[in-house]
């Protein structure tokens, strides 16, 4: 497959005599794509029902006649003023119950009957009439669902809906109250219609409800984004896309995917670094002009398999943001690197955000590939040199990685209901595991919860996962691979009330969680030998092996045959010493990378970046700061 470039680009903010000229230079530069049209609704409809759609017709038609593919997106996540002044209970309502402002963008709140009649109406006008344009390459649904912590609303609207998802879930009230305990404080209910939602109440709601709740959140999303597909495609052959983000976890990304052809995520690795990452203040002083050296590589994986192998990169940073606590410049040679990465881990595409810096409103602050005075941006410079990499290079294969770890964006929702300790939290215990996986030099797929074949992984990781079917434990429990469970794995039932027998009840494996402690972070539990357990523990009982010690000689690690169990949080010094050592069992070769230095095995081709600022030693020879190198196998 040819991998390509492309750009995010906004007509509607420049004059129509630009258009032509940006089009010829996008072809010049190398780029394919250009994305267009996700946020233009008032542009298109001023007024309810008068629509003004000639200008769109003119720049696809620019656009596509210089040879460009265009991205359609949908501009469902900007409605106009005109259509809050109609429905004015679709904005979403906050946890403090406060209605969130027009003003910005996503101000509406996924359960609305009303909004989604209006999202049907403006989408199906979008299909109908650039269904069949053969400009249109691909479609994109509305933009970053979830952004600006848009996924929760405690709305009228979501309340209705919430009672008729528990009505279909549990069929009963009584199989209700049963399955979340609500004998307990009187919180029994006589119908379905006397629950509330979980915001407001005097102290924790019932954690059962709560993560129902952010099980309702998560559905209405994929459901919201089911509708405008299953129009789209009413019109058009051309796949449909939507832009996920890094680290947003409030919804199951999976199950929109489902309903998707192309998965794609908008990459800022330096936005990315100061809150969402999860690092020390040495780290992130470290890669401020580079972005972590896992966390784009991690979302790369993640959405390879939410996109069922077919993803892009929708947004790339260009330059410095707008948005972040800091919003640095990148290293030179970083933006090339950010595309190569991406194609190293199977990218079909990297689309630069945006074209041209906007001199107004909320993102003037946010570089562009060209300048406000439209003077090129080193974006642009950097795209250009890929565009002319990507010609001479042959294609970029993608292959089965050696381990595997599951990601379920359910053990999310259940970890953020009930973190047991401040800073505790699901994504970062699977993340440090992946860290932990690269620093040894290996290439990692991401499976959904789903997966019941596990056959050519050697390792497959599943730590945190705090719900698992039983046909899943039996599945991991028969697989070839080394298993990772733990710490919390297998720790709630679907309702999230403790099992019993106690977790994790793994078949084949003689371990039990006997009682479990969160701690102070500055208070860490050292292992013999190395590494250390952080901020949580688990006090494991059983007759498997114990393979690695608290120094105070309770279990740490049990080990049974291939099934691991990991009883506390670990540091990255205690994933290290376990991954070596599994590796090792499952004859995988290790390397023992530092720094910013990482590689990604790509078919033939072994491809490594440099996040560091200094130029480093790899296997393969020496690398630039923030370069790339090329390794054939
Ligand atoms: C993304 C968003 C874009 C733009 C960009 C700025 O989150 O999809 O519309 O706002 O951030 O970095």
């Amino acid at each position: 497959m040819k991998r390509t470039l492309g750009t995010c680009y906004y007509p509607e903010h420049w004059p129509e005599e630009m258009w032509e000229a940006d089009a010829r230079r996008m072809v010049d530069a190398g780029l394919t794509w250009v994305r267009i049209g996700e946020f233009a609704w008032s542009k298109l409809e001023p007024s309810p029902g008068e629509l003004s759609f000639d200008w769109l017709d003119r720049a696809i038609g620019v656009l596509g006649t210089a040879g460009l593919k265009v991205v359609l997106g949908t501009p469902t996540a900007t409605p106009p003023i005109w259509l809050l002044k109609k429905h004015p209970d679709m904005v979403a309502l906050d946890a403090d119950g406060k209605a969130r402002g027009f003003g910005s963008r996503r101000h509406y709140c996924f359960s609305h009957e009303g909004y989604r009649a209006e999202c049907d109406r403006i989408v199906r006008l979008f299909a109908e009439r650039y269904g069949a344009n053969s400009h249109v390459g691909a479609w994109q649904t509305d933009n970053e669902y979830g952004c600006h912590d848009t996924t929760l609303s405690y709305s009228p609207a979501a309340l209705a809906a919430f009672r008729a998802w528990l009505a279909n879930r549990y069929g009963t009230i009584e199989a209700l109250n049963r399955a979340w305990g609500n004998v307990f404080w009187s919180m029994e209910y006589g119908s379905f219609d006397d629950i509330g939602l979980p915001n407001l109440t005097v102290t924790e709601p019932n954690p059962s409800h709560m993560l129902a709740f952010r099980r309702f959140s998560s559905d209405q999303v994929a459901s919201f984004n089911r509708q405008q597909v299953d129009i789209i495609r009413q019109h058009s052959s051309a796949p449909v896309s939507h832009n996920f983000m890094g680290r947003i976890t409030e919804f199951d990304h999976f199950k929109v995917g489902d309903d998707l052809d192309i998965a794609t995520w908008d990459s800022y690795p330096l936005g990315f670094l100061e809150d969402r990452v999860g690092a020390d203040d040495a780290h992130q002083r470290s890669f401020a002009r580079q972005g972590d050296p896992d966390f784009q590589a991690f979302h790369h994986d993640l959405y390879r398999s939410v996109g069922k192998g077919r993803w892009w990169v929708m947004e790339q940073q260009p330059g410095p943001v707008n948005w972040a606590p800091y919003n640095p410049a990148p290293l030179p040679g970083m933006m090339r690197l950010w595309a190569w990465e991406a194609y190293a881990h199977g990218a079909e595409a990297v689309c630069y955000f945006r074209w041209r810096q906007a001199p107004f409103a909320q993102e003037q602050m946010h570089a562009g590939m060209l300048r406000p005075d439209n003077a090129d941006a080193p974006a642009l410079i950097e795209a250009r040199q890929v565009a002319d990499e990507l010609r001479g290079t042959s294609d970029v294969s993608v292959k089965q990685a050696p381990v595997a770890l599951i990601f379920d964006y359910d053990a999310d929702f259940a970890w953020a209901t009930q973190p047991h300790g401040a800073g505790l939290n699901y994504f970062q215990v699977v993340f440090d595991a992946y860290r932990a996986l690269r620093k040894l030099g290996l290439s990692v797929d991401i499976l959904r919860a789903q997966t019941r074949d596990f056959s050519g992984y050697g390792i497959v990781a599943a730590p945190g996962m705090i719900y698992m079917p039983h046909d899943l434990k039996r599945a991991l429990a028969e697989a070839d691979a080394e298993i990772v469970l733990g710490p919390r794995s297998a720790a709630r039932n679907a309702d999230m009330v403790i099992p019993v027998p106690l977790p994790p009840d793994m078949p084949d494996l003689d371990v039990t969680v006997a009682r479990v402690e969160s701690t102070r972070p500055d208070m860490p539990m050292p292992l013999r030998g190395g590494g250390h357990f952080i901020g949580y523990r688990e006090e494991l009982e059983g007759s498997a092996d114990v393979i690695f010690e608290l120094e105070d000689g309770h279990p740490a690690v049990m080990c049974s045959d291939n099934l691991t169990y990991v009883g506390g949080w670990c540091d990255d010094a205690a994933w290290a010493r376990l991954f070596k050592e599994l590796c090792r069992k499952a004859r995988i070769e290790t390397m023992d990378l530092s720094g910013g230095v990482r590689c990604r095995d790509a078919g033939d081709l072994r491809i490594w970046t440099n996040y560091g600022a200094e130029a480093a030693d790899t296997p393969a020879g020496r690398i630039a700061a923030a370069g790339v190198l090329f390794e054939e196998l």
